[in-house]
């Protein structure tokens, strides 16, 4: 591995705008990554950098004491080399210093691959929310990760 993973700055955004654009149906835009990149309080973006190229990005959401994962993109040419779980592995470190308790996302129901990732890092589906993606109309699957810290049986769901 020879890229490090750092705060994502103004300067990384046509690289992640391209990784949103090639890889997902329906990509942020520039405003809206902007608007989230500036929101530090409660927002966290990252990037894993090789020789000033942006292999692959991050975007996590404080809510209370859980991490939402909102975006996360590796360039095509770099899949498979580890990028994602660096950035994954990164986020979750600085998570349980927040002291975290737990972390939860939404993935495509088609998304194996990236489902297979987020497994491996202990995720486990918890709900459907239907037709989640409005320009393809498909489902989405909520996961729900414990952090280091959270107390033992999962999730409570509302009666
Ligand atoms: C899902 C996604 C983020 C994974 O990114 P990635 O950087 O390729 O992920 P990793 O390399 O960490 O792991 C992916 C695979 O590469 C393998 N891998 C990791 N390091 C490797 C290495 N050094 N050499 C070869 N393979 C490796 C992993 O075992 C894993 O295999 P699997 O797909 O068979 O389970 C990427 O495919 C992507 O951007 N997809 C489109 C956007 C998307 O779906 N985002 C998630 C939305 S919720």
């Amino acid at each position: 591995m020879t890229w490090v993973i750092r705060r994502a700055e103004r300067r990384d955004l046509p690289e992640i705008l391209r990784i949103e654009e090639t890889q997902f149906p329906e990509p942020w835009t520039r405003g809206m990554l902007i608007d989230e990149m500036s929101n530090v309080a409660t927002r966290r973006y990252t990037v894993a950098v090789e020789e000033g190229v942006v292999l692959g990005y991050l975007g996590v959401m404080f809510v209370l004491d859980e991490l939402h994962v909102n975006t996360l993109g590796t360039a095509p040419e770099h899949q498979g080399r580890g990028v994602a779980t660096a950035l994954l592995t990164e986020a979750f470190a600085d998570a349980a210093e927040r002291r975290m308790v737990r972390a939860t996302l939404e993935v495509a129901v088609s998304n194996a691959r990236a489902q297979r990732l987020y497994h491996r890092f202990g995720f486990a589906p918890v709900g459907v929310r239907r037709r989640y993606y409005e320009r393809t109309g498909e489902d989405a699957l909520v996961l729900w990760a414990d952090l280091p810290g959270a107390p033992a049986g999962g999730p409570t769901l509302a009666p």
